[in-house]
């Protein structure tokens, strides 16, 4: 059945709008709310621009949330009045000979009859916001840049230049950036979302399985790597949503290693964080295993650190449970961990970091077992890889409806010790650390799973094995 409504859907929809499975009732619902949520005024959204060279993004976050079209050089226009939003859709003329490279587009009929926009040329747009902002109506933008990651770093995009321009020909106007409730919108996900969410993720996990059948010594990162982008295409999945990291041995410390050309060793553990695609939903899971098939006592206390880390947070994720103490959990289960294996000083024993700058807004920065785990605890999962909330760094409340990740990690490495401050207080806790840190030297492990908010509690969704015993299990099936 589900195949037959795949094959349908587009000849409705000819590649117009981005997740099938997400009809133009949803969209319209989903600007109305911004109307209510916004009050009367005029929105100007921009879309991604074409791609160049250096970026093929698909279409930007929030612009696709609230339409659905994956057209490149798009900009949309909103008129809120009661709570109410009349969309027009504008788009770039047709170069005739760039179609033949790209494809044709959609006429401007057919893409008003798949979402409901009124559509115009793009030249038609600064006349129309102008003639709205004369009439007093308060101007919303969601500018285009793309993932929080980048936010306000590039003042050179499309929109911005636009909204410049606009602003010094209405110099009484005050523009406000929407992005901010959107996001909060986009943080609980439509029963829509939650579908394609879990496509993204059991794609993900079937992979992970699959990998943990495959990996043993002399194999190279990058043929696990290629084992996720074939598993991935092959579901019909979009590929892999970001960066596949696939560190082995010292590579496992470095939280973003994508290069995964090292030729994996006896005894080495493999930290193996990679996500699907679906319909431009990102799944988002770590599994870190051991290349020969059996933990050793070093790796497994390591991992049962952070398998611990991970259960505290579960217990603690639920509707109205605070980001802030979710976050400690884990991390006093990371503190009393990396203690008990005399990698710090003891659970409260503080240090001078290289960051030592950012201790007074954040004090935990300057506890040594930061050092293991200097990255945050996860973050929502969505049409990006890192999409609201923000858990990790807000002090917000758990929500239903809220996707997200939790990821603790532990990552040993003598190079954390040669790159701290030469002071007394750094030296007298080598002196004292370093033979553990010897010891669970190139140790990194991360564990990454993906949860639901529900009514009442928390749902775990990326059931790939993740006990240590359940992983040599499943890399006792491996084929030779
Ligand atoms: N894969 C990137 C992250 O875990 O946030
Ligand atoms: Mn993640
Ligand atoms: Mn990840």
């Amino acid at each position: 059945m589900r195949h037959i409504i795949r094959a349908i859907v587009p000849l409705l929809f000819p590649a117009v709008l981005a997740a099938q499975e997400i009809g133009p009732a949803e969209y319209a619902a989903r600007r109305d709310t911004l109307a209510v949520h916004l009050g009367d005024g005029v929105l100007v959204a921009f879309g991604a621009v074409s791609p160049t060279e250096v970026s093929r993004q698909a279409q930007l976050p929030a612009f696709r949330w609230l339409t659905g079209v994956l057209e490149h050089d798009a900009a949309l226009l909103l008129v809120l009045r009661g709570g109410r939003a009349a969309g027009t859709l504008f788009t770039q003329p047709r170069d005739p000979r760039r179609m033949l490279y790209d494809g044709f587009p959609p006429d401007s009929t057919a893409l008003a009859r798949a979402t409901g926009f009124a559509v115009r040329s793009i030249g038609a747009l600064p006349p129309m916001l102008d003639s709205l902002a004369a009439a007093g109506l308060a101007v919303y933008t969601l500018r285009d840049y793309a993932a929080e990651d980048y936010a306000d770093t590039d003042t050179l995009t499309r929109g911005a230049v636009f909204m410049r321009a606009f602003a010094q020909g209405h110099p009484r106007a005050t523009v406000r950036d929407a992005h901010p409730t959107v996001d909060s919108l986009r943080a609980r996900k439509s029963p829509a979302e939650m579908a394609l969410l879990r496509r993204a993720i059991d794609v993900t996990v079937a992979a992970q399985r699959e990998a943990m059948r495959t990996v043993r010594p002399g194999l190279f990162e990058y043929q696990i790597e290629a084992l996720f982008t074939s598993a991935f295409r092959r579901s019909g999945g979009d590929g892999p949503a970001f960066g596949s990291i696939v560190g082995s041995g010292p590579n496992s410390t470095q939280y973003h290693y994508e290069t995964n050309a090292r030729r994996m060793q006896p005894g080495d553990v493999v930290v193996m964080d990679v996500g699907a695609g679906w319909n431009g939903y990102a799944a988002d899971v770590t599994r870190t295993v051991p290349v020969s098939g059996r933990f050793t006592a070093d790796q497994r206390a390591v991992y049962q650190i952070v398998r611990d880390a991970q259960r505290a947070a579960e217990r603690v994720a639920g509707p109205g449970a605070s980001y802030q103490a979710w976050r400690d959990s884990a991390r006093a289960a990371v503190a009393r961990g990396v203690a008990r294996l005399g990698l710090t000083e003891g659970v409260d024993a503080t240090f001078d970091p290289p960051w030592a700058d950012q201790c007074r807004q954040e004090p935990v920065r300057c506890t040594q077992s930061f050092l293991y785990m200097a990255h945050g605890l996860g973050h929502g999962i969505g049409l990006e890889v890192h999409d609201p909330p923000h858990p990790w760094k807000d002090q917000g409340m758990f929500a239903p409806g809220q996707v997200f990740t939790i990821e603790p990690g532990v990552y040993v490495s003598t190079r954390l010790l040669d790159m701290l401050p030469d002071t007394p207080k750094n030296r007298a806790m080598i002196a004292k650390v370093r033979p553990a840190v010897e010891r669970y030297d190139n140790i990194g492990v991360r564990i990454e799973d993906d949860y639901a908010i529900t009514d009442t509690g928390v749902e775990w969704l990326s059931r790939a094995p993740r006990e240590p015993a359940e992983i040599e299990s499943a890399m006792r099936r491996r084929g030779r």
